[in-house]
């Protein structure tokens, strides 16, 4: 058996739109995430994913699930199996069977998170003792509070000073986090040594890696930990945690290359960049970075290797961008890079710059009549053929349009005969518009459901015995609550997940899946509102059913006869059945 508490922290700890993600190709649709099912056939996408719910739905076919289920039925892993998968991918270790393990403790150490947090805060506490690492980033204009703000640290010289941290230094662990290397003969080493030690941290502020700079010249400038079951660089970018506030009030990323460029912008007050690790910029960076904001700029050097690399990320936007979203590019003058733009000429500079990036059709139109010339008719031909596979990646309607208009121009063709050359289908409208219309009404305990697993927190404010015991919801929403109450950790973005975890294979499942459900098209409901009448309401009916109730017994007791002066002083203007009048009152 697989602890319930095991389960829960493994469904905190993933991301459903990450796992699907490995799988499908997720479109952006609201609040959630599309995709055609794979479940069953169709050519339009009914199967919704939700990341503040962390579940998925199929409104064609009605699969649903949590991450462990979609594992289960997409790839057909036993249960068992999808959890080790995930598991896997979280650092987590599953705890083994009560079987299997003779009531062993856990190996010290086996969660590679736990691992990778030692050693943060060993390089952490080194950085403190070492005199030249201090001097290096001071040298570099960093304060000490910014380097704590990025949990700097410092890998001392040495070839072992992680044995002194962990009581086995030959634990699989080690090597699995990435911190040490076997050498041919068996022979372990740290691997970073003598290093500006910059931990990257997951959205979650977890730590996944680290990159390390040499303090003098030295090959390689930058070592990264190696990609670990925590560790993909095609998905993580540095400062991304760090910058979660700073980007709320700019309303902005920056992506720039380096972990440098990142810790010095947020030194000079632009807390809102980030930085791919020393790959280019992927889809999925893309994706990532565009549910944090509505806008990215991209930054690079003014060289060539600077543009080639603009482009591919331009290149791996164009199915990431919606209409309410927008890309921009920015080039530096030769020779500079944002850390020593910013500390040469500040904040306000940098930012005049980001002000002036170019537009993302902008720079993409550019390029194209760089590449082909327009005054000719073979150049526009050429340009055409260019553009073509670009404008088919393009998912945002308007945009697409856009600069389909502005490309037929260009060619001197008009856009109907554009389309018709790239092959344009119209847009049909989504259907879960009208899927939102046929939303049926919710029972009490429908409702409620869906409250709770919007605010977990209002399950501590439900009496359970107002509760109508006819609604067939009622044994589902109870069962929420007492699993609340057992785990109070339990989070908004977990609480369905969890729920359906705790009631795979019941009739309880269904509900909360249907409850849950609603909460993908209906982002506009008021959880408040509805939380309150749906409470004053029950409250209502259940004064009357307990009245009515206590009216029909023959005589009451002196708790019933209190109970019911309770009931009926919330009403004014009813009378006491069947008992004495009561003098006192
Ligand atoms: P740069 O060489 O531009 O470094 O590499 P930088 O950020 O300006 O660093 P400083 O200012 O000299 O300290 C940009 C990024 O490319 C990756 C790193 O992620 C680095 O931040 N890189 C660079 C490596 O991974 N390895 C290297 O050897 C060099
Ligand atoms: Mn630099």
């Amino acid at each position: 058996m697989i602890p319930d508490d095991f389960k829960q922290t493994l469904l905190a700890r993933v991301d459903i739109v990450e796992v699907v993600e490995r799988h499908l190709r997720l479109k952006k649709a609201g609040a959630n995430f599309v995709a055609c099912c794979p479940f069953h056939n169709e050519k339009t996408p009914s199967f919704s994913v939700s990341p503040s719910k962390q579940f998925y739905h199929c409104f064609g076919c009605g699969a649903h699930g949590n991450a462990i289920g979609f594992l289960m039925e997409f790839s057909g892993m036993g249960y068992v199996e999808a959890i080790k998968e995930l598991a896997g991918g979280a650092g987590l270790t599953v705890p083994n069977d009560r079987s299997e393990s003779h009531g062993r403790p856990q190996e010290p150490g086996a969660d590679l998170g736990d691992v990778l947090l030692r050693a943060a805060q060993y390089y952490k506490d080194e950085l403190k003792r070492s005199e030249r690492a201090i001097a290096y980033l001071k040298r570099r204009g960093l304060t000490g509070e910014i380097a704590a703000r990025f949990q700097i640290g410092y890998a001392p010289d040495g070839w072992q000073n992680l044995e002194s941290v962990f009581p086995d230094y030959r634990a699989k662990a080690l090597t699995e986090a990435g911190l040490v290397i076997d050498n041919d003969s068996g022979k372990r080493y740290d691997r970073f040594r003598d290093r500006i030690m910059f931990p990257i941290v997951n959205p979650r502020g977890a730590v996944i890696g680290f990159g390390g700079r040499v303090l003098d010249a030295g090959e390689p400038k930058y070592l990264n930990s190696p990609e670990t079951p925590l560790f993909e660089k095609g998905r993580e970018l540095y400062g991304l945690f760090q910058a979660r506030g700073a980007l709320r009030e700019a309303g902005r990323l920056l992506v720039v290359e380096g972990y440098m460029d990142v810790v010095a912008l947020a030194q000079s007050g632009v807390g809102y960049a980030v930085a791919t690790l020393g790959t280019a910029t992927t889809p999925t960076h893309v994706q990532k970075l565009l549910r944090q904001t509505d806008e990215l700029v991209f930054c690079f050097d003014g060289d060539d290797a600077g543009r080639r690399a603009a482009w591919r990320a331009l290149e791996n936007s164009l199915a990431q961008l919606t209409d309410a979203k927008r890309a921009g590019f920015l080039f530096l003058p030769q020779g500079e890079d944002p850390d020593t733009y910013v500390r040469a000429h500040g904040k306000a500079a940098f930012e005049a710059l980001i002000a002036e990036a170019v537009p993302l059709s902008t720079f993409l139109i550019n390029e194209l009549t760089a590449r082909a010339d327009p005054r000719t008719e073979e150049g526009r031909a050429r340009l055409l053929h260019l553009a073509k596979p670009l404008i088919e990646q393009i998912g945002a309607p308007a945009l697409g349009l856009m600069l389909r208009r502005r490309l037929a121009e260009i060619g001197g063709i008009g856009l109907a005969e554009l389309d018709e050359l790239f092959g344009v289908k119209r847009v049909k409208t989504s259907r879960l518009v009208g899927m939102a219309q046929r939303a049926a009404v919710l029972t009490s305990s429908e409702v409620l459901l869906r409250a709770v697993m919007f605010k977990p927190d209002y399950a501590a404010a439900i009496d359970r015995s107002i509760l109508d015991p006819s609604d067939l919801a009622t044994p589902a929403l109870t069962g929420l609550l007492d699993l609340i109450e057992a785990s109070p950790n339990l989070d908004a973005r977990t609480v369905a997940a969890v729920a359906l975890e705790q009631f795979r294979d019941t009739v309880n499942a269904a509900r909360v899946n249907a409850a849950a459900t609603r909460t993908l098209w209906d982002e506009s409901f008021d959880v408040t509102a509805e939380f309150e009448g749906c409470i004053g309401q029950l409250r209502q009916r259940y004064r009357q059913r307990r009245m009515d109730e206590l009216r029909q017994k023959p005589s009451l007791s002196a708790e019933e006869q209190g109970e019911y002066r309770q009931l009926l002083s919330q009403r004014p203007g009813a009378k006491m059945p069947n008992s004495e009048p009561v003098s006192s009152v």
